[in-house]
């Protein structure tokens, strides 16, 4: 079965809160339509939620949302296996070999740990700091070559690859050489509402359009997006706020509707009440019936027990054969 597959692929998304449509178009949707043609591995970040959350009473009912948006976004946990990182325990296992691979100086230096030094000088320990040493053994552990992820974890794609080829120089050919997927195309950033870098869990929440927000909340978000007064003549360029909403539009409105502002700003005769106005339409018609349906599966816990043992029964037997080879290559075997 596994063979006429296309390839393995592997991708984790935190348990820090409400997913928003950053990892729907980052991530999620090519979960989706990976899952029929790909051997799918799709985990929770719950171990990497506890770096910047060590408030593990808030893990069950997140870890909870985040499987049941991701069952709501078309993910089907029979096709693919979806589990929890610390149901694996083979995870700190090869996190542990492969942090003896892993310099402090490249570590200190990743964009997402300075990032995170910044936004909370209290709390930066060892795990935030070999973060992506953690992630790379999520994804070698399943020997993955495909990661469909966002912009924002290139950079953690290519440490994975320099752990992943330290490791095969030294003890011997194990890990394929994972790269970040998204069909071809380049990787995906969703821009935040205000004009300003990402869409985020942490950073602005008026920005970011969570999967679970209600259609008044929505409608809100998108009217209180920044515009200005509207080109003065036809055909010039685009500020970097109202280019941001147009590549929102171009997320969830139909080509004809992204066409017809677009045509408006060249011509000049924009009016931007009207775009937003369009804009929080389609957000809210693409939106509610995801947040709905995430609502009724959040709701049934049986099920949800089920799908984590399921998934996390196929992701431990592949843990299991990856870490045979790896402790053999190791020579950990003295018998
Ligand atoms: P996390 O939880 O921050 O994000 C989950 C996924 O959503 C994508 N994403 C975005 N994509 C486009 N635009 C945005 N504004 C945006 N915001 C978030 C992220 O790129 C990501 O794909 N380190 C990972 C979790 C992880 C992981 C892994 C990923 C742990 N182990 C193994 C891949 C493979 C993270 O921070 O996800």
């Amino acid at each position: 079965m596994e063979n006429r597959k296309k390839g393995r692929v592997m991708s984790g998304i935190r348990s820090t809160g409400f997913l928003h449509l950053g990892n729907y178009f980052g991530a999620i949707r090519n979960y989706v339509r990976m899952q029929e043609e790909y051997d799918c591995f799709f985990m929770v970040a719950d171990i990497h939620s506890l770096t910047t959350h060590p408030d593990t009473k808030e893990l069950k009912p997140n870890v909870h949302r985040v499987l049941a948006e991701n069952i709501a976004c078309g993910l089907d946990p029979e096709k693919v296996a979806l589990y929890c990182q610390s149901h694996i325990y083979e995870t700190a296992e090869l996190y542990l070999y492969l942090n003896m691979l892993a310099y402090k100086g490249e570590l200190e230096k990743t964009t997402t740990f300075k990032d995170k030094v910044r936004q909370h000088p209290e709390n930066v320990n060892a795990g935030l700091l070999t973060y992506p040493v953690l992630q790379a053994a999520d994804i070698l552990l399943h020997q993955a070559s495909y990661v469909p992820v966002g912009k924002d974890q290139e950079q953690h794609l290519e440490m994975c690859r320099n752990f992943a080829n330290r490791f095969n120089h030294r003890y011997g050919e194990v890990f394929p050489e994972p790269y970040a997927f998204n069909f071809g195309e380049d990787l995906v950033k969703v821009p935040g509402l205000d004009g300003s870098g990402k869409m985020s869990k942490s950073e602005n929440q008026n920005a970011t359009i969570f999967l679970a927000d209600e259609d008044e909340v929505i409608r809100k978000k998108v009217m209180k997006a920044k515009t200005d007064a509207g080109p003065s003549e036809p055909n010039m360029p685009m500020p970097d706020y109202i280019e941001n909403i147009f590549n929102l539009m171009k997320l969830v409105s139909t080509p004809d509707v992204l066409a017809k502002f677009q045509h408006d700003y060249n011509q000049a005769i924009i009016r931007y009440g009207d775009m937003k106005k369009q804009l929080a339409d389609d957000m809210v018609a693409f939106i509610a019936p995801i947040r709905e349906k995430s609502e009724a599966i959040r709701n049934n816990e049986s099920y949800l027990r089920n799908i984590m043992e399921m998934g996390a029964e196929k992701a431990r037997k592949s843990a299991r054969l990856t870490m045979e080879k790896v402790r053999t290559v190791m020579g950990l075997k003295y018998y």
